[in-house]
């Protein structure tokens, strides 16, 4: 008992110095063991998420989904083969199932089985690229703006839409960017499923069609609404239309990104539910991809022998590194695929005005 009065001190005691951010530190999770241990954990976990159930049978049921939860979480945690691996931690999804989670936030998009793969590919090595700096990060640059969240909806495309003209607007007219509305998005796309899914290129069609407003003049409700008519001076961005990533190639993935933001789709498991931190290598993607999250790759970079993509995922900034998650990139993947199936689907937006090369850009 006195053990477990001690590790719940040392463990509040560590969380005062770092809850500000999140979470209940990952290295510390195994000196939870026993039942009544976990279950302390799990009020703990309950308290700082605030998360309170109707009645004791839900409660109890909960409780069972976190202990598998955190199961997957140490087991996964254990298998790092480096510091710079990937670290899962027991985020506010953590009293979730996976079904539960990826109903709500994984609409299937499209299923790629090894065969569809050999049919249409392979491996595009010598894409020309003329550009292509050792790193870039336009989040640094201010070219992207604050991480947002789509909450109960799955409306990840229009998010990573949103992200990826934000960007390229900050580019071209090399001023900040400024925050684009995801529900018109949701609302108004009529080639997507609202919160049932939808891919970002449908988007960039869209909008090219109809312009896009500020967030602040269409405010993002996370429901299925009726289309809202808003009017032709508020109309806060104009686009020539879209261009897909040559697909089954991160040589062309890297190359896109030195010029604007990147909208791709990958498979999101719970490896990528419960990302805490450093570079994720999405082991658990093998063989069919099921593609089912749309996010915005923001820039690359490298660490010691480790090439990673930065990417901007859209389930807060309590979510993963402040909202971001840092992909293995350049992977040896087969057929391209990139880790997750992230080099298969890329797009971006385009404006008449190129972006000129972001090396001009530095002082957005
Ligand atoms: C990885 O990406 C960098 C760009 O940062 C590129 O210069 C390099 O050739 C790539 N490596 C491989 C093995 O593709
Ligand atoms: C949301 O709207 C889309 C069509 O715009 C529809 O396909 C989908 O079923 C709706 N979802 C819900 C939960 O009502
Ligand atoms: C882009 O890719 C999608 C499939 O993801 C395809 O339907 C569309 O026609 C492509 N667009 C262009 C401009 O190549
Ligand atoms: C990865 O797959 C293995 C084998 O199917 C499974 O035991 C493990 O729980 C999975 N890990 C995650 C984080 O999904």
């Amino acid at each position: 008992m006195a053990s477990l009065v001690t590790k719940l001190l040392f463990l509040l005691f560590i969380c005062s110095l770092i809850c500000l951010s999140c979470c209940i530190p990952s290295d510390e999770l195994d000196r939870f063991t026993s039942e009544k241990e976990v279950l302390e954990l799990f009020k703990l976990w309950q308290k700082e998420h605030g998360r309170e159930y109707e009645n004791l049978r839900e409660e109890a049921k909960r409780f069972e989904i976190f202990k598998e939860n955190l199961k997957i979480i140490k087991e996964t945690n254990a298998k790092r083969e480096s510091p710079y691996h990937a670290r899962l931690g027991l985020n506010k999804f953590a009293d979730l199932s996976y079904e539960e989670f990826s109903k709500i936030f994984l609409p299937e998009l499209e299923v790629i089985t090894q065969d569809n793969l050999k049919e249409q590919n392979t491996e595009f090595t010598d894409v020309p690229c003329d550009y292509m700096p050792p790193s870039i990060n336009w989040k640094k640059k201010g070219a992207v703006t604050k991480v947002k969240n789509q909450r109960q909806c799955g409306s990840c495309w229009a998010f990573a839409a949103t992200a990826a003209m934000e960007g390229l607007n900050a580019i071209v007219t090399g001023r900040h960017s400024v925050s684009l509305s995801e529900q018109q998005l949701v609302d108004c796309v009529d080639t997507a499923k609202g919160c049932d899914g939808g891919w970002p290129y449908r988007v960039f069609e869209w909008v090219a069609k109809n312009g896009i407003v500020k967030e602040a003049d269409y405010l993002y409700t996370a429901t299925n609404d009726t289309c809202k008519p808003t009017k032709e001076e508020q109309n806060a961005l104009t686009l020539t239309g879209y261009e897909n990533v040559t697909w089954y190639s991160e040589k062309a993935l890297t190359c896109a990104t030195a010029n604007q933001p990147i909208t791709v789709v990958l498979e999101a498991k719970d490896e990528f539910r419960f990302y805490e931190g450093g570079i994720f290598e999405g082991k658990n993607c093998t063989g069919t991809i099921r593609t089912n999250h749309a996010v915005t790759i923001v820039g690359y970079d490298s660490v010691g022998d480790e090439d990673y993509w930065i990417v901007r995922n859209s389930w807060g900034q309590d979510w993963g590194l402040k909202g971001y998650i840092y992909i293995k990139r350049n992977s040896s993947s087969t057929l391209g695929l990139g880790v997750c199936g992230l080099a298969v689907r890329g797009a971006y937006p385009t404006k008449e005005k190129l972006p000129v090369k972001s090396e001009y850009y530095s002082s957005i």
